[in-house]
């Protein structure tokens, strides 16, 4: 069984596309995660994502991107749009009429949980439903990933971000959206990154980051095992669901509209918005520890056949 994953895994070592909290993002909720892990949930996880490509929990947590090309009905699995919300006035979530049938990061949470947990599921399924689970409870925590205003802040551009420093990119006069900035302009001034960063260089910054995270937790007395684990329902992803999106009202949003088309975003907004990224990284990727530890949990002992 083994070596089907990885001969799947082989196919993998395509360069990496990046979109959504960008790779910075997804890479460090995956690090993260990793450092929550019980025993035996490390054990469980290290078997289904087993490779010999160097491939690893920040890898896990990318692919779902890579794979947008290959498998296009998985698009819509990324985000959800809220159809009643009105940003920056009104921002909620009306569970299940704002999934459409398609699926959306909701349903698909819950869908490749219960793949997870069924331990006769085909043993390359449990692999996919893996990476998608650590990708997805990323997305939920970038705030426009759960709203539908302006296709999730896609279609707010151009924006002015002058990174400075420390490689001084000047995107003033360029094309970048609101979406951009926040899946990924935000991370690297906040870690103090050039936007360009090749794998290598990509995947150290996030393990720093996941250190600096994991260990402000520690000394915070904040545990994986105080987290929401619901698995068997949709409540817990969809109050991180709800709370993301109303992070669109109160921060996301709060300058209006003329404003942050007039600045450049890289001054004051950074300034009013680091620590909310911050934060929704450092809450997702122990948020993902917590569920990945309650997946091993309740289908332990039935997973010895791996
Ligand atoms: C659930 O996962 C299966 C297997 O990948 C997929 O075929 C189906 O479309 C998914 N449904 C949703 C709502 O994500
Ligand atoms: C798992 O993902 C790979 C892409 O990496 C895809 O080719 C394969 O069909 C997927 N397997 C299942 C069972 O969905």
């Amino acid at each position: 069984m083994r070596s089907s994953v990885i001969a799947a895994l082989l196919t993998l070592a395509t360069p990496v596309v990046v979109v959504a909290w960008g790779g910075l993002g997804h890479r460090t909720v995956g690090y993260l995660a990793e450092k929550h892990l019980t025993d035996e949930a490390k054990s469980l996880f290290d078997t289904l994502l087993a490779n010999d490509q160097g491939f690893d929990y920040s890898d896990a947590a990318v692919w779902a991107d890579a794979i947008k090309q290959r498998m296009p009905w998985t698009r819509p699995l990324h985000f959800i749009n809220p159809v009643n919300d009105n940003p920056p006035k009104k921002c909620d979530v009306v569970w299940p009429t704002d999934c459409p049938d398609e699926g959306c990061v909701v349903s698909a949470t819950f869908n490749y949980t219960s793949i997870l947990l069924n331990t006769d599921s085909d043993l390359e399924d449990r692999k996919n439903a893996t990476m998608f689970v650590m990708h997805l409870i990323g997305d939920i925590h970038q705030p426009l990933h759960a709203s539908g205003w302006e296709r999730g802040g896609n279609d707010f551009k151009p924006i002015c971000w002058k990174h400075s420093p420390p490689s001084g990119d000047d995107h003033c006069t360029g094309s970048i959206n609101l979406h951009e900035i926040w899946d990924k302009h935000i991370l690297h001034k906040l870690r103090g990154l050039p936007i360009s960063l090749d794998k290598s260089r990509e995947k150290a910054a996030a393990a720093q980051w996941a250190d600096d995270l994991f260990g402000r937790q520690q000394a915070a007395a904040i545990y994986a095992s105080s987290e929401c684990t619901r698995l068997n329902n949709e409540k817990c992803i969809l109050q991180w669901t709800t709370a993301s999106n109303k992070l669109v009202c109160s921060n996301v949003l709060k300058r209006g509209l003329k404003w942050m088309a007039e600045n450049d975003l890289s001054e004051e907004y950074f300034d009013d918005n680091w620590e909310v990224v911050d934060d929704q990284i450092g809450k997702a990727g122990l948020r993902l520890g917590a569920w990945m530890n309650a997946i091993a949990a309740a289908t332990s002992g039935r997973n010895r056949d791996l």
